[in-house]
C-alpha cells in the first residue's frame, strides 16, 4: 500500500481501490478521484462541492477556520495596507509583484483601454431607466466579443493577455455608464490621468455643468475595497467562469457568466441585501424578531452578510473593511450612520448567539462593505456591480491560469439519477386519469 494513496473499500463486493494523493503547498491535500468510477462504479456525490476541489490553483488561498485569505503567498493584510488595485492586479495576472517600470507600464495599459466603443452607447440607452445596474452589466460585458475579434483567440497567449487587459480597464467605464444611464444623465468619458478608482468616481458622479472635485479618502477607501474584493478561490462566480471557459467560450461571455452568478443575494448580491436588510430591521429593538426569522428553518430570511461556506471564524475582509468604516464615515458620511451603529450592534448580538456560535457564523466581507459604499455615494443597486469591478481581476487571472493548462479539459460533472425508471410509451387514449405513483 504506497504510502501518498487512500484505500477504498466496496463494503458490498469487498473491492479495494488505492487513490492518489495530489499534494497542497499549504491547506488540504487533495484525494485524484479521476478514475474513481472507472475503478468502482460508482459516482461520487457532493452537491455544493463541500469537500470537493473542482481544480488546482496558485492564485488564492484561503484558511477557513484561521480566518486567513492570501493572494499568491502575500497575506490580504499585507496587501491592503500596503499595496493599490493596480499592483495586486498586476501580482494576480503575472505572479510576482513588480518592479517599478513593469508597474508604470501596465497602469498605462490599463488606462488606456479605458474608453469603450461609441456604438456601446446605444446599448445603454436601450435599457429601461430602472433597469439594476447588474442587468446592464451582464448584457454589455456578453456583447464586448462583438467589438474585439482581435483577442478572442483563446489560443493566442496575447489574445488572452489583450482580453484580460481590457476587461480590467473596460468595467469601471461600463459601470459608470449603466450607473448614469439610471439616473438619466450623459456618461463621461474616462480621464487616464487619474487613478483606476479615481476614474471610477469621475466617471460616474461628474457632471458636464461644474468641475469635479475628487475626495482622496474615497479614492483610496475604494481602492482598498476592490483590494479586497480581487478574488476569493473557486467561489460561485469564479467557478461559473471557469466552466464556461472549460468550453472555450470567449472571455468576455466567461466574465459575463460570473457576473450574472456573482448577482445573486447569496454571493456577491448580499452586499446590496444587506443594507435593506439594515433599513428593514430599522432599530436594533427589532434585532431579536430578525435573527428569530434567521434561525426559522420555515422562514427564507437569512441574515444577509452572516456566513461563510469556508470562512468558520471571522472573514478577514470583513475585519479590514470594519475598520475602515469609523474612519470613512467619520470623513465622508455620517459618523453616527444609524445603520452602521444598527450594524455593530447587530453583530454583537448575533455573535452572542448559540445558534450563530454553534454554526461559526461571523459576519463577512459584505456586511460591512455596503455601509462604505453608501458612504461613497454609491447607491444601494450598485454596490454588487463595485463587487464586479474588482472581481473581474481574479475572474480574468482564473480563467488565465485554466486556460493557459496543458490538459484543461470541458467541465462535465456527472449525477446521481433519481428519476424514473424507464418506462414506454402510452397513447393518449389509454394513459390512466391519475399518473402511477
Ligand atoms: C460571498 O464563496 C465565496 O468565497 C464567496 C465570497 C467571495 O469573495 O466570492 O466570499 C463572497 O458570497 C460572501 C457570502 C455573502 N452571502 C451572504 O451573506 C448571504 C447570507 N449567507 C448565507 O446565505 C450562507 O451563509 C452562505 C450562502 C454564505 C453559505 O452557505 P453554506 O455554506 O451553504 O451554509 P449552509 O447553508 O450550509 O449553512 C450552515 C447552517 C445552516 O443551518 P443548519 O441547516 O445547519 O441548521 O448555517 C445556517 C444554515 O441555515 N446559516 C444561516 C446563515 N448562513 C448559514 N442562518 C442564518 N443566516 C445566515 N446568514
Amino acid at each position: 500500500m504506497a504510502e501518498d494513496t487512500v484505500t477504498v473499500i466496496d463494503n458490498r463486493t469487498g473491492k479495494r481501490v488505492e487513490l492518489p494523493i495530489r499534494k497542497a503547498t499549504q491547506g488540504p491535500d487533495a484525494v485524484d478521484i479521476g478514475k474513481f468510477y472507472r475503478e468502482t462504479g460508482y459516482f461520487t456525490y457532493d452537491p455544493g462541492f463541500l469537500s470537493t476541489a473542482s481544480c488546482h490553483s496558485q492564485l488564492t488561498y484561503l484558511d477557513g477556520q484561521k480566518g486567513m485569505l492570501m493572494y499568491r503567498g502575500y497575506p490580504i493584510d499585507q496587501l491592503a495596507e500596503k499595496s493599490h488595485f493596480i499592483e495586486v492586479a498586476y501580482l494576480m495576472l503575472y505572479g510576482e509583484l513588480p518592479q517599478q517600470q513593469e508597474l508604470d507600464d501596465f497602469r498605462n495599459i490599463i488606462m488606456h483601454h479605458t474608453m469603450l466603443n461609441e456604438s456601446l452607447k446605444s446599448f445603454f440607452r436601450g435599457f429601461y431607466h430602472d433597469a439594476h445596474p447588474m442587468a446592464i452589466m451582464v448584457g454589455v460585458v456578453g456583447s464586448l466579443s462583438a467589438f474585439y475579434h482581435d483577442s478572442t483567440d483563446i489560443n493566442n497567449p496575447r489574445h488572452r493577455e489583450i482580453a484580460a487587459h481590457r476587461m480590467i480597464a473596460k468595467m469601471p467605464s461600463i459601470a459608470a455608464a449603466s450607473y448614469k444611464h439610471s439616473v438619466g444623465e450623459p456618461q463621461v468619458y474616462p480621464d487616464n490621468s487619474l487613478s483606476y478608482t479615481g476614474n471610477l468616481l469621475n466617471m460616474m458622479f461628474s457632471v458636464p455643468c461644474e468641475p469635479f472635485v475628487l475626495n482622496p479618502v474615497a479614492e483610496k477607501a475604494l481602492d482598498l475595497i476592490f483590494i479586497l474584493h480581487i478574488d476569493h478561490e473557486q467561489n460561485a462566480s469564479t467557478s461559473t467562469v471557469r466552466l464556461a471557459g472549460s468550453s472555450g467560450a470567449n472571455p468576455f461571455a466567461c466574465v459575463a457568466s460570473g457576473i450574472a452568478a456573482l448577482w445573486g443575494p447569496a454571493h456577491g448580491g448580499a452586499n446590496e441585501a444587506v443594507l435593506n436588510m439594515l433599513d428593514e430591521i430599522a432599530d436594533v429593538a427589532n434585532v431579536p424578531k430578525f435573527l428569530a426569522r434567521a434561525k426559522d428553518k420555515h422562514d427564507p430570511f437569512r441574515l444577509m452578510g452572516f456566513g461563510h461556506r469556508v470562512y468558520k471564524n471571522y472573514d478577514p475582509r470583513a475585519r479590514i473593511i470594519r475598520s475602515m468604516c469609523h474612519e470613512v464615515l467619520a470623513q465622508l458620511g455620517d459618523a453616527n450612520d444609524p445603520r452602521f451603529e444598527l450594524a455593530l450592534r447587530l453583530e454583537e448580538i448575533a455573535l452572542s448567539d448559540d445558534y450563530f456560535i454553534e454554526r461559526k457564523l461571523y459576519p463577512n466581507v459584505d456586511f460591512y462593505s455596503g455601509l462604505i459604499y453608501s458612504a461613497l455615494g454609491i447607491p444601494t443597486n450598485m454596490f454588487t456591480v463595485m463587487f464586479a469591478i474588482a472581481r473581474t481581476v481574479g475572474w480574468v487571472a482564473q480563467w488565465m491560469e485554466m486556460i493557459s493548462e496543458d490538459n484543461q479539459r470541458i467541465g462535465r460533472p456527472r449525477q446521481l439519477y433519481v428519476g424514473p425508471t424507464q418506462r414506454d410509451y402510452v397513447p393518449i387514449k389509454e394513459r390512466p386519469l391519475t399518473p402511477p405513483g
